[in-house]
């Protein structure tokens, strides 16, 4: 075999490689929830939290359902998010606690 061959040979390995992992993702994500886990307020979740950045923020978390009432407070005053109107937080809010409290059991499935 020479050069090209083994460098073709690598680069078509690769590619292989690359679209079974594209799809892997697609699949774990759900098809486009970004990872987040099914349950109630998660629609609302991905659309009021994805406009500034990926899942994957919010997925690496654990927290107390305190604590994500203060991330939120912190999205609003520092973050420039925009105020939820009450029930919307409180989907929300319910949503984040229950999927990702402190011991995060969604962290190495969804994590890449
Ligand atoms: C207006 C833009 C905006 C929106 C909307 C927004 N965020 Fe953020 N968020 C940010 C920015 C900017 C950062 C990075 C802040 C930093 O690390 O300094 C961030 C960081 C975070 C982090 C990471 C904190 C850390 O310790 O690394 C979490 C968790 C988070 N956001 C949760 C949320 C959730 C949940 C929502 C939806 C309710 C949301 N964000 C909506 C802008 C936004």
């Amino acid at each position: 075999m020479n050069i090209l061959k083994i460098a073709k040979t690598i680069f078509s390995a690769a590619t292989i490689l690359a679209i079974v992992g594209s799809i892997q993702w697609a699949g774990g994500s759900e098809m486009g929830w970004g990872g987040l886990p099914a349950g109630k307020g998660r629609a609302e979740t991905f659309g009021y939290c994805v406009a500034c950045h990926s899942t994957k923020l919010i997925i690496q978390q654990g927290m107390t359902r305190d604590q994500w009432d203060e991330t939120l407070v912190w999205m609003v005053e520092e973050q420039a998010m925009q105020e939820p109107p009450p029930e919307l937080r409180e989907l929300i809010l319910d949503y984040l606690a229950t999927q990702f409290p402190p011991h995060r059991p969604h962290y190495q499935k969804n994590v890449q």
